[in-house]
């Protein structure tokens, strides 16, 4: 089943005080590709921290992560990058473009999470793995207080 969506951002322009649409970007991706949802109860800390801390946070964490997207707390990962589309939508881990992207499910292959010839230092997530952060969505994207993910040497 192929699916559109159409991604709008505007960008303010500061020095006339006006805001114009820029660009009006669209991707299109294949459902059947996303691996299903794991029926687990999901620990954000046991879980997916981990898969974060892994595969993600080296490139969108400090002080220029890749697209302006840093994964580094809950409001951040979920707010989207540059794109000014939020990544994850809320408790519908199959609307989530984050989702998306790290089941390589879009038909343009740079937005395929990790990058796809980066994989052999950002391990590219195995479907159970999606399957966890998919029910970590649909359980609402729990997330600790204060949780501040960085970059591990
Ligand atoms: C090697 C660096 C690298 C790694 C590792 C990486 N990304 Fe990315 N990410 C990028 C780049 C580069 C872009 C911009 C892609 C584009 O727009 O063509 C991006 C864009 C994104 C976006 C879109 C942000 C926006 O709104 O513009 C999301 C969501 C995302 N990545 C999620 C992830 C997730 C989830 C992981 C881990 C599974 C991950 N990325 C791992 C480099 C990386």
């Amino acid at each position: 089943m192929k699916k559109q969506i159409l991604i709008k951002y505007v960008v303010p322009l500061l020095a006339v005080g006006m805001v114009q649409l820029v660009s009006a970007e669209e991707y299109e991706y294949d459902a059947a590709k996303i691996p299903p949802v794991s029926s687990k109860q999901v620990d954000f800390v046991k879980d997916i921290q981990p898969l974060i801390e892994k595969s993600c946070i080296g490139c969108h964490s400090g002080r220029r992560p890749k697209s302006k997207y840093s994964m580094e707390t809950r409001e951040k990962t979920i707010a989207g990058g540059s794109s000014k589309v939020k990544s994850i939508v809320d408790k519908k881990s199959d609307k989530s473009p984050l989702i998306h992207f790290m089941a390589d499910s879009t038909k343009d292959e740079e937005l395929w999470m990790p990058v796809v010839d980066k994989r052999d230092k950002y391990p590219k997530l195995t479907p159970e793995q999606i399957g966890l952060f998919r029910a970590w969505i649909d359980q609402g994207a729990k997330w600790p207080e204060g949780l501040v993910l960085q970059e591990k040497e």
